[in-house]
């Protein structure tokens, strides 16, 4: 099958915002306790944090991280995680029926994040606390000294603050299941009044509100409009969440919900556009995907556990399995956050490790990279700088999801010192593509370096015993003519191409 393609130089989508690429990491399951925290693992560094899982995050060069929740969050007490561990409270974690024992706070994950290369984006309790609480906070996070949350902090060791800028207001608060579930109006109200008071305490503060759990809640998208309404002026994100699966074993389908994100994107985009229009205003609003992922293969199971459970500590929960086509999915859906970087300037794979995550580690055991770490990683390396817009003119096919969907999904990136990275996954079952890609206005170029996700079955996965099962390797079949790139792209794979020019 013949698929011919332009990039251009010139046509540039957007710069992308290095923040793309970041993550999240909640206190459920085994993320924090066992995942990146676990004293007297053999790993574990003096702090407790093991080194082996740690490695594997600093090879993501991830920018910023989003912590401590998701839907734990909506209870936290934020002041139970400061001090000296040996008074810190055990306490109940209502979003996850778990035991939550405070043996890592925002003192000791600020250590981590540091040490990882990582700037921290702190979600607020704005469930079951509000204002008062979150300027408590951000007053012992980001004020110098000389009150009394500041001294606070600078008595727990603390002299600096952390001058964290990126603060969620809150999560999901549209959703029914969120201790402090909320209104659209009263949760728009109490983000602004929200916004304004931090803003006052971090002038350089970003303000992150909460958008629709998922495009599947009866109040989408009208909690969007309704939400910026009261409080457009002060904030400069709005939230998007969704999560994907194949519980259907329809693989052309799950690669469709690609398109139906960028739909998700556009409705938002629109909602934004609207409300800024209706109120004059001059500030622009983006876009912070700051929960994505695949979640589903033990998603009811799951379910039906922790609804149930005793409030075990730390207990085994979404502890996905990836296979080949999640891996596959997920350079799609990077694709598609790179070709709409105009709007979506933060994004947060969920979560890093053990929860529906690209990292996995046993307690007292390995760290393993599971198959959808791989296109995470290319993506957050070779994925910075300007994007591109890339023509395709190829085979499509229609699904129950979208229709005219393109067998070849790609994504152009042109990075500084002289290189341009494609990033093409072909989602045809069986056929080959045979690519003629003409690239304007870069001279000529050659093919630097080529790396494939290939030749596994889709339902491969990597384990503690098969760490490297699917891990990428040297592609070829592509060649450069001039200001052509050509060749053949196998059915079911992944590339990431890195011309020089
Ligand atoms: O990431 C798991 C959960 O998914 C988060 O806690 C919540 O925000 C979302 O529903």
């Amino acid at each position: 099958m013949r698929v011919s393609a332009a990039v251009h130089k010139g046509f540039v989508i957007s710069e992308i915002d290095n923040r793309l690429y970041s993550a999240f990491i909640e206190h459920m399951g085994r993320a924090i306790y066992s995942g990146i925290y676990e004293p007297g693992h053999s790993q574990a560094d003096e702090n407790g944090f093991r080194r082996d899982v740690m490695q594997f995050v600093k090879d993501l060069a991830i920018p910023a991280i989003r912590y401590p929740g998701g839907n734990f969050v909506s209870a936290y007490r934020w002041e139970d995680g400061i001090g000296p561990k040996e008074n810190r409270p055990v306490r109940l974690d209502l979003a996850w029926r778990s035991k939550e024992t405070n043996q890592v706070g925002i003192n000791e994950f600020a250590v981590w994040a540091k040490d990882a290369g990582i700037e921290m984006m702190l979600a607020l309790n704005l469930g079951s606390r509000g204002l008062d609480d979150a300027r408590n906070f951000v007053e012992y996070v980001n004020h110098p000294s000389g009150t009394y949350w500041s001294d606070l902090r600078r008595s727990h060791g603390v002299a600096d603050p952390y001058g964290v800028t990126m603060w969620c207001l809150g999560n999901e608060l549209d959703g029914p299941w969120q201790i402090g579930h909320k209104e659209a109006k009263e949760y728009g109200r109490l983000a602004d009044e929200t916004a304004k008071a931090l803003r006052a305490l971090t002038p350089n503060a970003e303000m992150i509100v909460c958008g629709s759990s998922n495009d599947q809640m009866p109040t989408y998208p009208d909690w969007e409009r309704e939400v910026l309404e009261e409080c457009y002026e002060n904030v400069d994100y709005i939230s998007l969440h969704k999560y994907f699966g194949n519980s259907s074993h329809d693989t052309l389908n799950y690669f469709g919900k690609v398109e139906e994100t960028g739909r998700y994107i556009q409705a938002i985009a629109g909602a934004i556009d609207f409300v800024k229009a209706k109120k004059r205003a001059k500030n622009d609003v983006y876009i912070c995907f700051d929960e994505w992922n695949v979640w589903y293969h033990k998603r009811e199971d799951d379910s039906r556990r922790w609804r149930t459970w005793n409030w075990p500590e730390a207990p085994d929960l979404l502890e996905e399995d990836y296979n080949f086509e999640d891996a596959l999915f997920i350079g799609c859906l990077l694709n598609e956050f790179i070709r709409r970087s105009d709007r979506v300037r933060i994004a947060c794979i969920a979560q890093l490790v053990n929860v529906i995550a690209p990292i996995r580690a046993e307690k007292n055991g390995p760290a393993w990279r599971q198959t959808i770490y791989w296109p995470y990683q290319f993506a957050s390396l070779y994925g910075r700088g300007r994007a591109l817009r890339v023509a395709v003119d190829g085979p499509t096919y229609d699904c129950s999801v979208a229709d005219d969907v393109a067998y070849l999904d790609v994504a152009a990136v042109e990075n500084e010192g002289g290189m341009l990275t494609l990033f093409a996954v072909n989602r045809h079952l069986t056929e080959t593509l045979d690519l003629d890609l003409s690239l304007g206005g870069f001279g000529a170029l050659r093919v630097a370096e080529h790396r494939t996700l290939a030749g596994h079955g889709l339902r491969d996965t990597n384990g503690p015993d098969k760490p490297d099962a699917v891990a990428p390797k040297g592609g070829s079949g592509l060649v450069t003519d001039g200001d052509r790139l050509q060749g053949r792209i196998a059915p079911l794979s992944y590339h990431m191409i890195r011309l020089s020019v």
